[in-house]
């Protein structure tokens, strides 16, 4: 097989914190194999403009620490269509890229599937802070936001104690409660509220509230996943069962900005490396993820089908922490 002489990367759809250390990662690894990188910007909407810039070893440096991404990002609804599929297609023939890398999550890699099969290799590094992608146990981004909301909520704790009230807090995470449980966790929650658990309300929340009052708490600080409720509605609830007017807070995207922590910066730089080793080696169509801790490469007709589901057991670990965790009267 002949060696691939040139390649494009680009970020898609909600940014994540280390999508820029990937851009870097992707760009300094193509160098140094003597592969040309361009930087495609606004994601799959900029291969259809031809919106790009050339990278090189200096233009992707200091990028280690800084967030957002670079390349800008975007949610193209002109890709979703055949015409404008086609149009990104001339302009990787034009502009003789021989294989994309695509920085984002599962609809990023919709579109990668969608683009491999008009016969532009893809390679996909899955970054979102919801780490919703099944095939992979980590996305890019999802320590960084995660810490993000932990310093949010540490903050609001204060005062909460202070004032002896209740708090409700809802983070992001799209329809996957992984944010919520890891936030809700690593904040001592009273309670969390997330979209694979919602079965019960009474006993996930007003149960847990009045089990934390009989312990002696004065203070309560419920965390609720965007994809279980929105914080406002959770809060009514909690007023009309308990009589407290909780405070709400939606944390929002202060979630996605800011410096990337170590974790991100890492993962995202061997991510990114071997993204561009799998084209420098003939291989490509398939999205690179990390199962126990090694990188994998796995086909993105497979990756998209993969589901990751909540650890419950973390679930209980969470509710544990506070009193005992029982729904059953053992509080
Ligand atoms: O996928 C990342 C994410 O931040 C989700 O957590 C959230 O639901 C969504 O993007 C928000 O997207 P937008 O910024 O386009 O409203």
């Amino acid at each position: 097989m002949a060696k691939i002489k040139r390649i494009g990367v680009l970020t898609s759809g909600g940014d994540a914190p280390g999508m820029n250390a990937a851009v870097r990662a992707v760009a300094r690894t193509a160098l140094a194999n003597g592969i040309e990188c361009i930087g495609i910007r606004r994601g799959w909407q900029g291969l259809i403009n031809c919106d790009f810039i050339q990278l090189t070893r200096a233009n992707v440096g200091h990028l280690l620490s800084k967030g957002g991404t670079i390349l800008y990002t975007a949610r193209s609804e002109e890709f979703m269509n055949p015409e404008g599929r086609q149009k990104a297609v001339n302009t990787c023939k034009m502009l003789g890229l021989e294989g994309i890398v695509a920085i984002g999550g599962d609809g990023t890699f919709r579109g990668a599937l969608e683009l491999s099969r008009l016969g532009i290799p893809v390679v996909g590094v899955p970054a979102t802070i919801d780490n919703d992608v099944g095939c992979t146990n980590y996305t890019i981004g999802f320590d960084s936001a995660c810490n993000t909301a932990i310093e949010c909520i540490d903050k609001l704790r204060d005062t909460m104690q202070s004032h002896e009230r209740c708090s409700v807090v809802e983070v992001m995470g799209r329809n996957a409660g992984f944010l919520a449980l890891y936030v809700g966790t690593a904040v001592g929650a009273t309670a969390v509220l997330v979209p694979e658990h919602v079965e019960s309300f009474e006993q996930n929340v007003i149960e847990r509230i009045r089990g934390a009052k009989l312990a002696g708490y004065t203070h309560f600080m419920v965390v609720v996943a965007e994809g279980a409720g929105h914080a406002q509605e959770v809060g009514d609830k909690i007023q009309e069962a308990l009589g407290i007017k909780p405070t709400i807070t939606v944390i929002g995207h202060i979630q996605r900005g800011g410096a990337p922590t170590g974790r991100d910066r890492e993962t995202a730089t061997r991510m990114g490396y071997h993204a561009v080793m799998a084209f420098a080696e003939g291989r490509g169509n398939c999205v690179i993820g990390t199962q126990e801790g090694g990188i994998v490469e796995i086909p993105i007709e497979e990756a998209l089908t993969m589901k990751k589901h909540l650890q419950m057991d973390r679930y209980k670990i969470m509710e544990i922490m506070q009193f005992g965790g029982g729904h059953d009267g053992e509080i």
